[in-house]
């Protein structure tokens, strides 16, 4: 089978302060999402998730190491082809659920494919929207939703343009603890079939849903665990010592 994504050996390194040395987000990270597979990269804040995430999906440039997105090596693509082979295809879902206001439920599904010009229809929206549980809240505006109900909104827009993977990066982190677990049934239900999920997140009991789960520390995948429960998940993260 074809990785949906096959990272190999990726840096990613900001210019640091004026007077500061570089700093290197990433050192060399490898990884692979087979189709239909679920991958959580947890890890302490500032060892590089969002911005793995950010390499990974083609959001943000790597210093080197290569990225095969959906078959394709990213350094080859031009801005304009890595648009077309990102829309549709692949989906990202923030913390921040990033809605428009002004926009009904409805309205903010449809919205994406609108901007690409590409058909939608009524039904496609309605469909998506009871993927997620709110098939009776497309006329609501995001303001009228909680906080978990919002960020549903922003996945079913993510499901609407049918994408074989979906990028998440800390998506439960504004919510309780039972909104949370709404929204990673929901992602866990999403990886199935052709299509998979990257998760970003620092909730062990989030990322113990998925089938594998890295753990980033200083920039590096330091553990990789399979499977792994909760507790170990904890384990991963807290171990000093390198195994
Ligand atoms: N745009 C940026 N400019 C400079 N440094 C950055 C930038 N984005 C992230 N960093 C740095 O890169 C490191 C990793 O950040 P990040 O990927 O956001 O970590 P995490 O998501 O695990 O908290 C941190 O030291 C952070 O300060
Ligand atoms: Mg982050």
């Amino acid at each position: 089978m074809t990785p949906l994504l096959d990272a190999h050996d990726l840096t990613a390194t900001f210019s640091g302060p004026t007077d500061g040395p570089p700093v290197k987000a990433l050192r060399g990270v490898s990884l692979r999402v087979e189709p239909g597979e679920m991958v959580s990269i947890v890890g302490p804040s500032g060892s590089g998730k969002s911005t793995l995430l950010y390499c990974l999906s083609g959001l943000h440039p790597v210093t080197s190491g290569t990225v095969r997105l959906l078959g394709r090596d990213l350094s080859t693509l031009r801005r304009g082809q890595l648009a077309r082979l990102r829309r549709g295809r692949v989906g990202f879902v923030f913390q921040a659920y990033n809605l428009i206001p002004a926009l009904t439920a409805h309205e903010n599904v449809a919205l994406p494919a609108r901007l690409a010009r590409r058909s939608l229809s009524a039904t496609d929206v309605d469909r998506a929207l009871a993927q997620v549980g709110l098939a009776d809240r497309g006329g609501h505006r995001p303001s009228a939703l909680s906080g978990g109900q919002q960020q549903r909104v922003a996945i079913a827009r993510v499901l609407a343009t049918g994408p074989e993977l979906v990028f998440a990066d800390e998506p439960t982190g504004a919510l309780d603890t039972a909104a949370g677990v709404e929204v990673l049934d929901l992602l866990r239900e999403t990886a199935s079939g052709a299509r998979s999920v990257v998760l970003v997140t620092h909730d062990v009991t989030a990322a113990a849903r998925a089938d594998r789960v890295l753990v980033l520390r200083d920039g590096l995948v330091f553990r990789e665990l399979v499977r792994p429960t909760p507790d170990e998940v904890f384990a991963g993260i807290t171990d000093r010592e390198k195994v």
